[in-house]
């Protein structure tokens, strides 16, 4: 319950917080007109504050300059209003109402402010387009549904802080204006007046001071840090985005993992989410791409993929045997008993193009467990059984398949998976599932630039076979492409909520991960001196993790889009409908900076 506010000649009472307690006594509430409704001969008005919304009658037996002022009403002037709180009559109880038990009967009304008409109404449940809403965030910020995301927020931080405050963590602040951090995105770059011709970069995230923090002696950090990156949007990303950042000293995976589950499990029950008890469950990346297609896999429906290659290797129907044979997979899902029309395949079929793969082999299997499917006359009896044996099909199912390289075909099919249960509605309500993700690879090939891009981030300690240390790597025979990353993801519905790892402290393997990412002994000096440097001067063993929080309020919240939990989000293209940013500057401002601009500013 709410502290009452201290009675002021605006307030003595929370709107929202008045209760049948209260009936009998007077109180002076303060707020905005939520809306006003005439009804024979009485005016009710519901006024709002941050607490909720409280009914207001008046009567015109009550004075007529108090009525003649409530019949001025609109919706959103801002309001004082004096009154008797009196309980309703039974049959006009509100239950939707928090305060519906009661209502006050106006005496006295001042009015603080005017409003202009809002441009959309604020009192219902009204679809709203997204770009109006920003335009006029601060109105769009009265409402409820606002309201709730942004209390809700408040909650999460409120307990990450007391609960790391209490498991020894300290809260320490690292710089905005600062060098370029590689977290793989571009970065947002801010001129220096006092440097002319050098960039501060903006932090895409705080990986290398809280690596600093570490060797610095500060054994467990923590802070709510916003972090910034200049990437393509989507329903999840925003350029500038805050993450719950941690790290730890003298730690392994399993202490990383045992206090963010249980920092994590206290953050879900925020939100009400049926999720089991930790310890979460943990997959290895290999076995959530092959059976989910994702690195942050969605186990909240079935259509889990199943590789039927072995079954194909030496099949008639050249596609298939030569895939296999080149090293390729065919991977499929039983999508179950469906009836699928042929237009709709062919919308999946572009699904999984899309997604990278050549095509994809549709098959209905029937009752004499033959398929009907345009490839059915090109594989043997004996293929056909396997493969829907492999796939536990029955009569009636619809198989889908794709045979490609692993990686392509684990992409379509995992993109087609969530394609489906989307199609098809099939995650039940309420249904939520956690998972750590672990055991990654070091790197990714990159093919076009001919070397290894780091996975997580080049600062994650890798494993070989044969050990973690500069020379066990040194050994090892398989090269950077074999080695693993000590690296976790802490995966949600489908989501990836948060990801960290156990770092390198040793500068020898640094500086063998640099160069396997193809950076030289010069640009890793230049580039990252400082922590090499750091590293020089005892390292302690440390890991750490960073969580999105607008992720998981959004997650929390049940919310499609993290804009919706965010106070002043940007939009898809990255600008602010409210203040226009970005925005032209001024010639001069410019000129200070030693900057001229090329590009015409757009609109
Ligand atoms: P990573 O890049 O995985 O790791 O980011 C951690 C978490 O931050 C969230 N996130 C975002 N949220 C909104 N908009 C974005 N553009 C965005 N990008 C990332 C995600 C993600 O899981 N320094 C490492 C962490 C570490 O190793 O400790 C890092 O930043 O929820």
């Amino acid at each position: 319950m709410r502290r009452a506010p201290r009675a002021n000649p605006y307030r003595d009472s929370w709107a929202g917080d008045l209760s049948a307690d209260s009936a009998g006594s007077r109180a002076r509430v303060s707020g905005w007109v939520h809306n006003r409704r005439d009804h024979g001969g009485l005016i009710f008005i519901d006024l709002r504050d941050r607490a909720g919304i409280v009914q207001l009658v008046f009567h015109p037996q009550n004075g007529a300059e108090l009525f003649a002022a409530a019949e001025k009403l609109r919706s959103e002037y801002v309001v004082s209003v004096a009154g008797d709180v009196v309980l309703r009559e039974q049959g006009n109880v509100n239950p939707e109402l928090a305060t519906g038990e009661i209502e006050i009967q106006a005496r006295q009304v001042t009015v603080l402010a005017r409003s202009a008409t809002p441009p959309f109404p604020l009192d219902g449940d009204v679809e709203l387009d997204e770009m109006t809403r920003l335009r006029h965030r601060t109105l769009d910020l009265r409402r409820r549904y606002m309201v709730d995301a942004l209390v809700l927020r408040h909650e999460v931080v409120r307990t990450i802080r007391e609960t790391l405050s209490d498991e020894d963590f300290l809260e320490v602040e690292t710089p905005i204006l600062t060098r370029s951090t590689p977290e793989g995105a571009r970065d947002f770059l801010v001129p220096a007046r006092l440097s002319p011709g050098n960039f501060y970069a903006l932090p895409q995230s705080p990986q290398l001071f809280k690596q600093l923090l570490m060797i610095a002696g500060y054994e467990r950090y923590f802070q709510i840090a916003r972090c910034f990156r200049d990437e393509d949007l989507r329903a999840d990303r925003q350029p500038e985005f805050t993450q719950l950042d941690l790290e730890m000293s003298f730690v392994d995976e399993d202490d990383v993992i045992d206090v963010n589950e249980r920092l994590m499990a206290k953050v879900f029950e925020l939100g009400g989410l049926d999720l089991p008890a930790p310890p979460y469950e943990r997959m290895a990346y290999d076995e959530a791409l092959l059976r989910f297609g994702s690195d942050r896999p969605d186990r909240r429906f079935g259509l889990e993929i199943t590789d039927v290659s072995e079954h194909l290797r030496a099949s008639q129907f050249k596609v298939f045997a030569s895939v296999v044979g080149g090293g390729g997979v065919v991977r499929a899902i039983n999508a179950g008993q469906r009836e699928v029309p042929r237009k709709e395949l062919d919308e999946l079929t572009e699904v999984a193009r899309r997604a990278g793969a050549g095509g994809l082999v549709w098959a209905f299997v029937q009752e004499d467990g033959t398929w009907r499917s345009p490839i059915a006359k090109f594989l043997s009896h004996e293929e056909i059984a396997a493969v829907t044996a492999a796939l536990g099909a029955q009569p009636g199912e619809l198989l889908l398949a794709v045979a490609d390289s692993a990686a392509v075909a684990a992409n379509a099919l995992g993109v087609l998976r969530l394609e489906l249960a989307e199609r098809w509605k099939l995650v039940a309500a309420g249904r939520h599932d956690v998972l750590w993700v672990v055991d990654f690879p070091m790197f990714d090939r990159n093919e076009d630039e001919h070397r290894w891009d780091a996975l997580h981030h080049p600062f994650t300690a890798p494993t070989a076979p044969t050990g973690t240390s500069a020379e066990d790597l040194e050994a090892d025979g398989g090269g950077p492409g074999s080695w693993r990353s000590r690296a976790y993801d802490l995966v949600v519905d489908g989501w990836e909520l948060g990801g960290g790892s156990i770092r390198i402290h040793d500068p020898a393997v640094q500086r063998k991960v640099f160069e396997a990412i193809g950076m030289d002994e010069d640009e890793a000096e230049q580039r990252f001196g400082f922590l090499l440097e750091a590293l020089r001067f005892g390292a302690p063993p440390h890991g750490g993790i960073a969580f999105g929080i607008d992720r998981i309020v959004t997650l929390l919240a049940g919310r499609d889009s993290i804009r919706d939990v965010i106070a002043f989000p940007k939009t898809a293209s990255g600008s602010d409908p409210l203040t226009g940013a970005p925005a032209p500057v001024d010639a001069k401002q410019l000129r200070e900076l030693g900057l001229r601009s090329t590009a015409a500013p757009g609109g």
